[in-house]
């Protein structure tokens, strides 16, 4: 079957597509045929490796590439119970840092707990354009920012995989949601559901008076202090995205700041995977595909979303 591959760090130009053994799946793991796999930052800062100790974890050698996936399942493993081949799926293909597999391949084999049947409503591009930047958006919003009907959310970064997901879910939740997006991205924005719109070349959301009862913030672009100030009385700021450097001093600064900010790292769970599933079926959220690419052009895609201006997601189509 073929592949993407890696074998040292580097632009994308390290991702070579080659012929690999088919994986055959093991006791509990299902073997799904890919037919779309989404494209995330987490796989260019694999590549690139990028904070450094991603490459002491990933180690040298030929390495596999890709998370998210959608796809067909083609054979089961001893112990599998949840699926039967034919079934249709969607999920991931790697499990966090470990470099076993990836879904940049016709074929992956994993275990059953990360995948779930795909929304019925969609193609295999927009379901695979959902696992992780749709639970993100899904986890920070209940269980992080605990978002209630009516309160006000702001997501910043409203038009890239997060946000755009974001921007539905907390809609869904009953929420009224402010996103922050450059000026080509706002009538986007505007159309899948948001109530306000700033666009950030022209307003610094936070210079104005509005305050927000939860702060979805996927670019952390802004200090700390400039976002508490527009928080509500119990509002919460939840950085998700932007420099991992910026990232690791929230985290150590999150212990100071009552509550109010606060930060995590998004789990993969069959659970949560039928959540959004549900919410896609039900209409209230539909995945927005920026770019298609093939699998012989996955180093152009993750070209494209190491660019950081990706509007809703890239995925890259594979088989079928
Ligand atoms: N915590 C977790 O569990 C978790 C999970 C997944 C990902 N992440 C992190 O989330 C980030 C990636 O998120 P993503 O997949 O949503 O990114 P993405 O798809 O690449 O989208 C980036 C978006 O940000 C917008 N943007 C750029 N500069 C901006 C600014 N100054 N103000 C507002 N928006 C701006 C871009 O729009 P324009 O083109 O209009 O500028 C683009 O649409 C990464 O940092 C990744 O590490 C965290």
């Amino acid at each position: 079957m073929r592949a993407i591959v890696y074998r040292e760090f580097g632009s994308p130009d390290v991702l070579k597509t080659e012929e690999v053994e088919k994986p055959a799946p093991a006791d509990g793991e299902v073997l799904v045929a890919v037919r779309a796999a989404g494209v995330n930052t987490f796989d260019w800062y694999m590549v690139r490796g990028k904070p450094a100790f991603f490459r002491l974890l990933l180690g040298s050698g030929r390495k596999p590439l890709g998370v998210d996936l959608a796809g067909t399942v083609e054979a089961v493993g001893r112990n599998v119970t949840r699926f039967k081949s034919g079934d249709q799926v969607f999920g991931t293909g790697r499990d966090a840092m470990r470099a076993k597999r990836g879904s940049f391949a016709e074929y992956v084999s994993v275990p059953e707990k990360m995948l779930a049947i795909k929304p019925r409503n969609v193609t295999f591009e927009q379901a695979a354009a959902v696992p992780v930047v749709g639970l993100t958006a899904l986890q920070g919003l209940r269980d992080r920012g605990r978002v209630e009907r009516g309160q006000k959310v702001l997501i910043n970064g409203a038009s890239g995989g997060i946000g755009t997901f974001a921007v539905q879910i907390a809609k869904a939740f009953g929420a009224d949601v402010t996103g922050v997006c450059s000026t080509r991205n706002v009538d986007m924005v505007r159309r899948i559901g948001a109530d306000h719109v700033i666009d950030y070349t022209r307003e610094n959301f936070t210079a104005g008076v509005t305050r927000y009862d939860v702060i979805l913030d996927i670019v952390s672009n802004q200090s700390w202090p400039a976002c508490r100030r527009v928080l509500s009385p119990g509002g919460k700021y939840i950085p998700v995205g932007g420099p991992p450097s910026r990232g690791i001093s929230l985290m150590l600064l999150e212990p100071f700041t009552r509550g109010k900010l606060v930060t995590f790292v998004a789990r993969v769970n069959v659970g949560d995977l039928n959540v959004i599933r549900e919410m896609i079926e039900a209409g209230a959220v539909t995945p927005v595909i920026d770019r298609s690419y093939k699998l012989e052009e996955t180093a152009a895609a993750v070209r494209y979303v190491a660019a950081g201006h990706t509007r809703g997601k890239v995925v890259i189509a594979i088989g079928g």
